[in-house]
């Protein structure tokens, strides 16, 4: 196989969580473009009718999935509803996930629980989902979960301890469910961005100067600028790559 086909993802079929805007908006869109037919997942069901219009825009097929993935009935639901709507799964992207920025000592018991279901919690109950459908079909599937820069490194200045422990947890969870999986041709892989321009940080314009003066090329990255990693570990270019975390993150993790 050519190299260049090797990154074609046609006649596959995908979902992505937290594809309404930001870096899932992003995530679908590269699938779509690469040639798969995407699920956009959203709690915000009018956010995921947009990328699904953008993507059959591009003559894919889509669909937009209203989905609370921290409710596992409803996930179990939503993944059996992609399988049967595209006739298959192939690529599973668990990625919407939220930050709450607060020192420990005031971290309340409600906002720890709410970042540990959907950050943790919900990549568990997709990937889990994805799984079953993958090794009831037969013939592998890509699972790709969004992890942080934030599972190696502690963020400064914002104090934000329960987001950095539930990435960390992302990457083990998938390390783990990589090995079980691997002998059925199923991989699971991490992709840890930097900081990355979505709404999740650019309402909090006054650490900016600071996070750019962390980062070694200077700046945040934009959403488009993960495309490429998310279709590089769906795609057969990596058939052999499992349980590795991707770190897209403009030289962060080096200092
Ligand atoms: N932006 C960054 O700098 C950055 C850096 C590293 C990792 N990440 C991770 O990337 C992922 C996406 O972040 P983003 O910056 O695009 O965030 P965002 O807030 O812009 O988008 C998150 C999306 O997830 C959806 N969502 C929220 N709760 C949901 C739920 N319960 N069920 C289904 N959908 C839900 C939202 O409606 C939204 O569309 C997150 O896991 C985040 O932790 C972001």
């Amino acid at each position: 196989m050519n190299v260049l086909d090797s990154f074609r993802l046609e006649g596959k079929a995908a979902f992505v969580t937290g594809a309404g805007r930001g870096i899932g908006k992003a995530l679908a869109l590269a699938l779509a473009e690469a040639g798969a037919d995407v699920a956009c997942v959203d709690i915000d069901p009018a956010t995921a009718a947009q990328t699904a219009e953008a993507i059959g825009a591009l003559g894919r097929r889509a669909r937009a999935i209203a989905c609370d993935v921290t409710q596992r009935p409803a996930v179990d639901a939503m993944v059996e509803r992609v399988a049967a709507k595209f006739g298959r799964l192939d690529i599973a992207v668990n990625n919407a996930g939220v930050c709450v920025n607060a020192p420990a000592v005031d971290y309340t018991d409600d906002a720890w629980r709410r970042i540990i279901d959907l950050n943790l919690t919900a990549v568990f109950y997709g990937s889990r989902a994805a799984g079953r459908v993958m090794l009831r079909q037969g013939r592998g599937g890509r699972i790709i979960n969004t992890a942080s820069m934030s599972a190696q490194i502690v963020n400064r200045p914002q104090p934000q301890c329960a987001y950095n422990a539930s990435k960390a947890a992302v990457i083990q969870l998938s390390r783990s469910l990589a090995a079980e999986w691997a002998p059925k041709g199923i991989t699971v892989n991490t992709i840890s961005p930097g900081y990355t321009g979505t709404e999740l940080t650019l309402a909090l314009k006054e650490y900016h100067e600071h996070w750019k003066r962390d980062t070694p090329m200077g700046r945040l990255a934009t959403p488009e600028e993960l495309k490429g990693a998310v279709v590089f570990l769906a795609s057969p270019a990596a058939a052999f790559v499992t349980g590795h975390d991707l770190v897209i993150d403009g030289g962060f993790t080096c200092w």
